[in-house]
């Protein structure tokens, strides 16, 4: 294990109390990065190490692409800010002109915002405001899944489902409930892809419906395929099938495709991929390749329209961010675009899929592992936890695979893999054969 005999360096890492990381572990023995370029971060040291995450799942055209350099370089020394308020600038309509293009048939309004977690709230508060602007003010109530993730934000923590992002933080919002999550292992461990069983579980939103009634009812948001808690793949039909229950009962879906956007399942969103358009999608990381914070929500034309009624003079929603279209997300998203259309990444995924499946189900069999799911360019290994110590065994392999210039992402005793969306046949070779040691190596 990296130690740090530097007591100075000890000293200096004392300030800053790090996001959802393990502040003491850390400290004690420091994973530092200092460059990234394509594939790869550099360690302040000169270690090489395979970006097998994306940074967070956001770097999808890989790091430092020349586009994206310059455009953020050229727009801070033009415009360094302009009030997203009542004022506008350029960038930030030509973007919301170039994101329609390639979103889901009918998604043509776009709201910015800076982050998953904002887009999230911005949705739900969309999908409240719009109900009430029709004359439906009842359908205030937000329904969630179990182990979803929607960022950290009261909102997003209120309709997720995973606890130890929501036990620390006491009753939050009112008026949310949750349907069941989707994961199977009985039925479906080591599917290749959307797993055969399960499209019966999007039914439980029948169950909220006549315990709540649908009038009271706003939204239902989910990941199109769970990311943060696991990576979990809709069963096959289930996201249909949630699909036609909201639209029987005039409740909005909502995509969370934080994650999904961008190409990581081989279309620009899951929506597409999985032949199902939501009411409202929440974006973010990969569209600006995580180079500036950005995030958007994309509104079909009919919810956007219902707000634009009253005095012209008047604001229709009342909600926004200092930082909403700030000129230097807008330009880091339009050099992501461009690179994304140049190089075909938004298709990519597709392309190296089976290359990706047929390695990650090679693990089949190795110490621990009890599942593996694949998508797209998202991998997820399921481990046996050790008895009394749930979440030890997936992040001693984490700290291994760090060791050996990998790095992987793990949430519980799975580790998730989501690649930038660049990566070739090797880069896939050395992550994942490189898990394959560890995993050996941990049963020797
Ligand atoms: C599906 C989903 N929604 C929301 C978020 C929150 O995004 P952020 O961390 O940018 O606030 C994430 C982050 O991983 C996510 O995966």
């Amino acid at each position: 294990m990296t130690t740090n005999p530097d007591p100075k360096l000890a000293q200096s890492l004392d300030a800053y109390w790090m996001p959802f990381t393990a502040n003491r572990q850390f400290k004690q023995a420091p994973r530092m990065l200092a460059r990234a370029e394509g594939m790869h971060f550099w360690t302040p040291d000169g270690r090489k190490i395979l970006d097998g995450i994306a940074g967070l799942w956001c770097v999808n055209a890989g790091h430092a692409r020349p586009r994206i350099v310059q455009a953020i370089q050229q727009q801070a020394a033009e415009m360094d800010f302009a009030p997203p308020f009542n004022m506008g600038h350029p960038k930030a309509f030509e973007l919301a002109q170039r994101l329609v293009e390639i979103a889901p048939t009918g998604m043509n309004k776009v709201f910015y915002t800076n982050s998953g977690s904002e887009s999230v709230e911005t949705a739900l508060k969309m999908a409240i405001a719009y109900h009430r602007a029709r004359g439906e003010g009842a359908r205030t109530r937000l329904i969630g899944r179990e182990r979803g993730y929607h960022g950290v934000n009261f909102g997003g923590i209120s309709v997720g489902g995973i606890v130890a992002n929501r036990k620390m933080f006491g009753t939050l919002l009112a008026g949310v409930d949750h349907i069941r999550h989707t994961h199977d292992l009985a039925r479906n461990a080591f599917s290749r892809g959307v797993p055969e069983y399960g499209a019966e579980f999007a039914d439980d939103l029948e169950r909220l419906v006549a315990l709540h009634d649908a009038s009271t009812i706003a939204a239902v948001i989910v990941e199109p395929v769970a990311g943060s808690t696991g990576v979990l793949l809709p069963p096959k039909g289930y996201l249909q099938r949630l699909r036609e229950i909201c639209d029987r009962h005039g409740i909005l879906l909502i995509f969370d495709e934080v994650i999904t956007g961008f190409g990581r399942l081989g279309s620009p969103f899951a929506g597409q991929h999985f032949g199902v358009t939501p009411d409202l999608m929440t974006v973010a990381k990969g569209i600006s390749n995580g180079a500036v914070p950005m995030g958007a929500v994309f509104a079909r034309q009919h919810i956007h329209d219902t707000f634009m009624n009253g005095p012209e003079h008047l604001i229709e929603f009342f909600h926004g961010y200092t930082y909403s279209a700030h000129p230097l997300a807008c330009a880091a998203a339009l050099g992501t675009l461009d690179t994304y259309a140049e190089e075909g990444l938004l298709t990519r995924a597709a392309a190296m899929a089976t290359y990706f499946e047929d390695a990650l189900h090679a693990l089949e069999g190795l110490p621990h592992v009890i599942d593996v799911r694949n998508i797209g360019l998202v991998g997820g290994i399921e481990l046996a936890p050790i008895a009394g110590s749930p979440g030890k065994r997936a992040f001693d392999v984490f700290l291994e695979c760090w060791e050996r210039g990998v790095l992987i992402r793990t949430t519980g005793d799975t580790i998730a893999m989501s690649p930038p969306l660049i990566i070739e046949k090797a880069h896939i070779d050395e992550l994942v054969g490189t898990v394959a040691d560890v995993l050996r190596k941990s049963a020797a």
